[in-house]
């Protein structure tokens, strides 16, 4: 049986169940952050110690300035609400992704990091202008600094991610099948999952089942 150490998921398809429910995009926003909630419970419940969500990509920035302002104010009102309760619960928050946001944004992305990070039942890895194209220029201009030879290793500590294992898996709801400058390089080995509900509608019993099918998978890594 695999052990499931780090789950990374793309939450796909708010904007869709929004409409579907004949209300606006940002409502789908709003009820695909309840699924987040559920989602880090049942996490904890499985002792996954990694689960990093694809929050808001460097593309994102192209939609409408309301629906885009909604996303922040959402996570600035989550983590306002939640951040204490998060620590309480051994949780620890990483914003992994450029950081230029407002100054109000950047201070509170912050806060939350230090005052979760010595914490170390779960780490939630929140990709926030993210972008995994953008992530490997960033390395490899690090690495370029010392003028050598670059491995493999080379680039992995020099990653948004340094420090933290591949993802085990990566799961994508909403229907749709590609990888959108996600983890490109960190899910060099994963199994891929992807799921047909819309995110707001994906729950711990789709998630139960995914990690059960996981744990059955044989990895060869290249070999047989
Ligand atoms: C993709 O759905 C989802 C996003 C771009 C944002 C994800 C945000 C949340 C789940 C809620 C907020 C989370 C936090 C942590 C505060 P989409 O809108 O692209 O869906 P679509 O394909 O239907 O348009």
């Amino acid at each position: 049986m695999n052990h499931i150490k780090h789950v990374a998921i793309i939450m796909d398809g708010n904007g869709r169940w929004g409409i579907k429910h004949k209300k606006s995009r940002n409502f789908g926003h709003k009820e695909g952050l309840k699924t987040v909630e559920k989602i880090i419970k049942s996490s904890i419940k499985n002792k996954i110690k990694y689960l990093t969500l694809f929050a808001f990509s460097t593309e994102n920035w192209k939609r409408p300035k309301k629906e885009v302002n909604f996303l922040f104010s959402l996570l600035e009102n989550f983590l306002l609400r939640k951040i204490s309760s998060l620590n309480k619960q051994n949780i620890k928050l990483k914003i992994i992704g450029k950081k230029n946001f407002s100054k109000k944004m950047h201070k509170l992305l912050d806060i939350s990091e230090k005052k979760t990070s010595k914490n170390n039942r779960l780490q939630i890895n929140l990709a926030l202008n993210y972008g995994s194209k953008s992530e490997l220029v960033h390395s490899f201009n690090e690495i370029n600094k010392d003028k050598k030879k670059i491995n493999e290793n080379d680039i992995s500590k020099h990653l948004y991610t340094q420090n933290i294992p591949d993802p085990d898996l990566l799961i994508r709801t909403g229907n749709t099948q590609r990888l959108s400058n996600f983890l490109l390089w960190q899910l060099a080995y994963s199994e891929i999952f992807f799921e047909k509900k819309l995110w707001p509608d994906f729950n711990e019993r789709d998630y139960k089942k995914i990690l059960e099918k996981f744990k059955k998978i044989k990895r060869n890594y290249g070999n047989i």
